[in-house]
């Protein structure tokens, strides 16, 4: 049955913290005809999963002197010098990406970053605060001061909800429960998309002057993850599969402390407040990988260290794949001051009180530093020379523009998702008033979108998909996890292409139309089988490890041959094409040194 077309000057696709801010900026700015899709409620949106901080160098907090690198903080008396600045965030990020980060794009980005922050303050964001009544800061992994911003371990919802209101305030629309199933772009114009309404199974077509995805990541690709069920990718999936690149996807973060067995989220800010990592033995074994930094190195190093510790026999809990996270020693007031969150979530998912007890965790995906490819306006870009697909506009964890390299800091997702998100609002507000139009769509996507989800009620086939979707998560952990090599990548790209010829003969089993969630999981397994592909071949043709990409046959960083982006293309054939694109150096102020910590 036809629909008729809904049109708006801007759809934004994603209702976290990049899409949240974009429409609320672009809404500001005097675009009044704004619609926020979103396949879940809008504050159910993954930036709220967040917890730790977000990261600006206020310079509210310094150690105290003499107490070392993990001893208490105090508030920065009047009139004292400065620790923090930009420069020093810059190159902290820098470091952390393995050189892979633009610096271009990461210079933006701090920069912006203690003005979004104070934006938040002044919008009545809920922070943390120190005696003296300033934002409280922690410290984080790989940032060389304490510049966590945080509202005890609540920050990404404190932070959604203070922006999601503030789009509510300026008459943004948001569609709640629907599904984006196409992006129409065509003579290297995006025109709009093709979203379905889950509660009726309607399909509309839906024209905009502008469009911005900002569709998150898919960390659901891994049986072990912090991600929620809605982090299925289908962002980046839709956009390949419409001919954008995708870029550095090889690039996948797993953080060091994922509840066992579940994968949830325990926050880095555990160890930022002076929680310690021991093995079976009861040693703090992260002295042998990161001496400085121990258990406050970035999350690549931390994740390997405890899988080594693993591998090599030393895990503990029931079948010896854990290590234990252990908080005792801050004490029972802190812990309910500054890891509320968490000490709820080890109770309900493991049983335990971490004010008691250490906590059994492992390292979990968490998240994606590559791509939909942007500039730091949001702006798409089709290829490597950077040419721009007219009205089309990406940012957070589904695009790549590139500030996190190949392992982002703690922290810099908030911000990342805040700068750019706000970046992309005034980036769409300026085209809009420059007299984009809305443009027509060349034959009926929604039809052809119809006829797809029919197929797939009416396909008689032998498996069911979540067969499929299980089989993706345990070749992605086993084949591209956090230790990979060639004979595991070439293992794993050949067993996804059978799965993509096997997707082919499934069966769903709910054939009504009403908010009908086994099509969803059809059309979200689709897309894990489409950028698991891309993940795979990039992570095989990348001979050298870098940052999240760890490759035990090729153990070196290769800057000769690898200090560059990856661009995955569908080719004609359906598979990813790959081409590379320089990374952004300044060559003076942070040229590539080696990574240690
Ligand atoms: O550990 C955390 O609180 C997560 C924060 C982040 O990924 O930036």
């Amino acid at each position: 049955m036809s629909t008729e077309a809904i049109t708006h000057d801007v759809v934004i696709v994603g209702a976290g913290l990049a899409g949240t801010w974009a429409a609320m900026i672009a809404s500001q700015e005097g675009v009044k005809d704004i619609g926020v899709i979103s396949k879940i409620h809008p504050l159910r949106s993954h930036s709220g999963a967040a917890q730790g901080g977000i990261a600006a160098a206020l310079n509210n907090v310094r150690p105290i002197a003499g107490t070392g690198t993990r001893g208490p903080l105090e508030q920065i008396p009047d009139g004292e010098e400065p620790i923090d600045s930009w420069e020093l965030h810059m190159f902290d990020t820098v470091k952390g990406s393995d050189w892979l980060g633009d610096q271009d794009a990461i210079e933006i980005m701090v920069k912006d970053a203690i003005d979004i922050v104070y934006e938040y303050e002044h919008m009545g964001c809920v922070f943390s605060r120190t005696p003296d009544g300033r934002i409280a800061q922690r410290r984080f992994g790989g940032h060389s001061t304490p510049r966590a911003n945080y509202a005890a371990d609540w920050t990404g919802h404190v932070l959604l909800n203070t922006i999601h209101e503030q789009a509510i305030r300026h008459d943004v629309k948001f569609y709640s429960e629907w599904y984006v199933l196409d992006l129409i772009i065509e003579d290297n114009i995006c025109r709009g998309v093709v979203a379905m309404e889950i509660l009726t199974g309607k399909i509309y077509p839906m024209r905009a002057k502008a469009v911005m995805f900002a569709t998150g990541g898919y960390g659901r690709a891994y049986k072990i993850t912090s991600n929620a069920y809605a982090n299925t990718g289908d962002g980046v999936a839709i956009a390949y599969n419409a001919g954008i690149p995708l870029m550095d996807m090889e690039f996948v973060q797993f953080h060091p402390t994922g509840v066992y067995g579940h994968g949830i989220l325990m926050t880095e800010a555990c160890r930022g407040e002076g929680g310690y990592l021991t093995n079976k033995l009861g040693e703090r074994f992260m002295d042998k990988y990161a001496p400085e930094k121990m258990e406050l190195a970035p999350r690549d190093l931390v994740s390997r260290s405890e899988q080594s510790e693993i591998d090599q026999g030393r895990g503990t809990g029931p079948d010896n794949k854990g290590i234990n996270l252990d908080l005792r020693h801050l004490g029972r007031e802190k812990i309910l001051e500054l890891l509320p969150q968490v000490r709820e979530i080890a109770l309900n998912f493991s049983g335990v009180d971490i004010i008691d007890e250490p906590v059994l965790i492992q390292p979990t995906a968490h998240y994606s530093m590559g791509g939909i490819p942007t500039d730091a306006n949001g702006q798409v870009i089709a290829n490597a020379d950077g040419i721009p697909v007219i009205g089309f506009y990406a940012a957070g964890e589904c695009s790549c523009v590139s500030v996190h390299g190949a392992n982002r800091l703690g922290t810099n997702s908030l911000l990342d998702a805040s700068v750019f998100g706000r970046r992309a609002g005034y980036a769409i507000a300026e085209f809009i008033k420059n007299g984009a139009q809305l443009q027509s769509f060349s034959g009926d996507p929604a039809e052809a979108n119809r006829c797809r989800i029919n197929h797939m009620l009416e396909n008689k086939g032998k498996e069911s998909v979540e067969k499929i979707a299980q089989e993706i998560k345990s070749l992605m952990t086993s084949h591209c996890g956090i230790f990979r090599d060639q004979d595991k990548l070439q293992t794993g790209l050949r067993q996804l292409n059978d799965l993509q010829v096997r997707f082919k003969d499934t069966y769903i089993m709910d054939k009504s139309s009403r908010f009908n969630t086994d099509v969803l999981a059809a059309l979200e397994t689709g897309h894990l089988l489409t950028f698991c592909e891309v993940i795979l071949a990039g992570a095989l043709a990348r001979t050298e490890s870098r940052g999240a990409h760890a490759r035990t046959d090729y153990p070196k960083r290769d800057d000769e041959n690898w200090l560059k982006h990856t661009m995955a293309r569908k080719n004609a054939d359906n598979v990813p094409e790959l081409n590379y694109k320089d990374v952004q150096i300044n060559w003076d102020k942070y040229p590539p040194q080696e990574r240690k910590y």
